[in-house]
């Protein structure tokens, strides 16, 4: 709605190129090139400080995590037992990469460019975490970025970056790179820890969260590719200088993932509680010739928003305040031509086909929102449908074991709430008004 307050944030250039500042440079992800970049210098300040200052930096950056939920950083490492772990469980540090929301493409090309930024915040975090084992859980079906993230591992080890005594610290670190087998919800933290152990891919209960008990059982911190690998510059400049980016309860910087009907669709890093109009200045505007009908702030998981949002600060904040999430900031644009109880339909299949099954409102509820959305996309819903939608939905969020469930109930009721008339036309109709043919982001 009109009448957004922008939280108040300095006049930075829209644009703030350090996550992906050398994407395009030749042989950006070798370490010679990182070391070019000043790479591997938060590193050396980190092991220059005890375990404990290195959290107090993170912590004092204010960095939220950015896999979706913007949990801080440094306080979740802050959870990991601080007294040194002789006869107690060894630490784990894993890390997501298992990005599957739909409209989420960060975190790959973050990994195919500067891989020894995310395996140079790994070091920092184990060291931080009292961590001498850590891992990478990355999806399966990436085989390019698991060759350069192996690659860059090989490298690291063979600089005497990983191993025993790194840089002559005494502090030791082994780093796995592990392939899933591509299941989005190896992407929850608990059932990517399950998978990892060797299991099927299925959440825990939460609590305990990993923090207490994650790996083996053991303290384990997960955190997502973006945030660990945002740690070295805080560690290399101050965390002053990370709050100069953003906004003081979101700060520092972000990679935004623009997708569908825009006209340069990619990866734009800016401050945090930068808002869509502006992006959308730097991705061209929507295609030529349309004009944007809604869109999602993070994924498909994230309620949806219309042009009535673009001042709106893409901030978790701001976000919240319209009653969505910002979630990854996975941006997916769709104009005029799209229908939107198509699009939401194709999402209603996502979840049902990656529910695990393992409780019954996600496993029962995700097939019957499909079936009450085939029926209605084609123009055949009957009296009470939409009631009965919404009832379906209310039976699955809050009540599925994890949040998949929430997020299958997030496209639907938010597209209710802003095109219920859209819904009714397609029964009035008895068919989709939309030409599937003009629209180029969905099938
Ligand atoms: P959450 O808010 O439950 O937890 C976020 C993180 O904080 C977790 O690591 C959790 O262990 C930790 N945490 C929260 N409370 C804690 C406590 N009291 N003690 C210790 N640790 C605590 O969110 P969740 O369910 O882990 O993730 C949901 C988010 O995932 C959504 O915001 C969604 O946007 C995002 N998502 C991302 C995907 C991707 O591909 N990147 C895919 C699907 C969802």
């Amino acid at each position: 709605p009109a009448g957004f307050t922008p939280a108040p944030r300095k006049p930075e250039p829209a644009t703030v190129p350090v996550l992906s500042r050398t994407w395009g440079q030749p042989e950006s992800w070798t370490l010679a090139a990182y070391r070019e970049d000043n790479g591997y210098h938060g590193l050396r300040e980190a092991l220059n400080l005890s375990p404990d200052e290195v959290i107090e930096i993170v912590k004092a950056s204010g960095l939220r995590g950015r896999g979706g939920a913007g949990f801080p950083v440094g306080t979740k490492w802050s959870f990991i037992p601080q007294a040194p772990k002789e006869g107690g469980k060894a630490h784990y540090l894993v890390v997501n990469a298992d990005e599957s929301e739909p409209g989420t493409c960060k975190d790959m090309p973050l990994m195919l460019g500067s891989p020894h930024a995310l395996v140079e915040g790994m070091i920092i975090a184990s060291y931080a975490i009292r961590a001498n084992q850590a891992f990478i859980y990355v999806r399966g079906e990436v085989a390019s970025v698991i060759a350069r993230l192996r690659r860059a591992v090989d490298e690291a080890y063979a600089a005497g970056l990983l191993g025993t005594d790194i840089l002559g610290s005494g502090f030791d670190l082994d780093l796995v790179v592990h392939a899933g087998a591509g299941a989005y919800i190896c992407g929850e933290e608990t059932a990517l820890l399950d998978s990892l152990e060797g299991r099927r891919g299925q959440p825990r209960l939460r609590p305990p969260f990993p923090a207490v008990a994650g790996l083996y059982a053991s303290p384990t911190v997960v955190n997502n590719v973006e945030s660990i690998a945002s740690v070295p510059a805080i560690l290399r400049n101050s965390p002053d200088w990370f709050r100069e980016f953003g906004t003081e309860k979101s700060p520092g910087f972000t990679l935004y993932s623009l997708s569908g009907h825009v006209t340069r669709p990619g990866q734009y890093e800016a401050p945090l509680g930068v808002t869509l109009r502006e992006l959308l200045e730097l991705a061209g505007g929507i295609r030529a010739g349309h004009h944007l009908k809604f869109w999602t702030p993070g994924g498909s998981s994230t309620p949806l928003l219309t042009a009535d949002h673009l001042d709106m600060p893409l901030d978790y904040e701001g976000v919240a305040g319209a009653g969505s999430m910002l979630g990854t900031k996975a941006i997916q644009l769709f104009d005029e031509t799209t229908c939107v109880v198509r699009a939401v339909l194709r999402w209603s299949e996502f979840y049902q086909h990656e529910s695990c099954g393992k409780c019954t409102p996600c496993r029962e509820g995700t097939y019957w929102l499909v079936q009450l959305m085939e029926r209605l996309e084609a123009g055949e819903g009957r009296p009470g449908d939409l009631e009965k939608l919404l009832d379906v939905t209310d039976s699955i969020v809050g009540k599925a074991f994890c949040a998949l469930g929430d997020a299958a109930g997030a496209p639907i009721t938010s597209s209710l709430a802003l095109f219920r008339d859209e819904y009714i036309e397609h029964a009035r109709l008895g068919h989709c008004p939309f030409d599937p043919a003009a629209s180029t982001t969905y099938g």
